[in-house]
């Protein structure tokens, strides 16, 4: 098991999330305000944009291929290094009709 350091930009929030953990969870064990709802990768709610560092989120169903590089589902992504993340910044498909349609968010 590897720790690695999670930082929050805009707040400066910091935890220590394990490659073994989602971030949501770590999250909701810390205190911090990380909104979500289905908690299983579909309704992008938990979304945060990567600054900086890279994630495990196999089961990001509800980003498309491209999106996935850029931003995290903090209730599905695993920290694969240390990170700095921005939960102000949502994925396009989250307006797009075919979210959850890899497909045809990426036209
Ligand atoms: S809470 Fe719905 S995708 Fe994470």
């Amino acid at each position: 098991m590897t720790d690695y350091t999670v930082e929050f930009v805009g707040t400066g929030e910091t935890i220590t999330v394990s490659d073994k953990d989602t971030i949501l969870s770590r999250c909701i064990e810390e205190g911090i305000a990380q909104e979500y709802s289905c908690r299983v990768g579909m309704c992008l709610a938990c979304s945060a944009e990567i600054v900086e560092g890279e994630v495990v989120q196999p089961a990001a169903r509800g980003l498309t291929e491209r999106e996935r590089e850029e931003y995290a589902l903090t209730c599905m992504a695993r920290p694969a290094s240390d990170l700095r993340l921005d939960r102000g910044e949502y994925p396009p498909s989250i307006e797009s009709e075919g979210r959850g349609d890899p497909a045809a968010a990426d036209d």
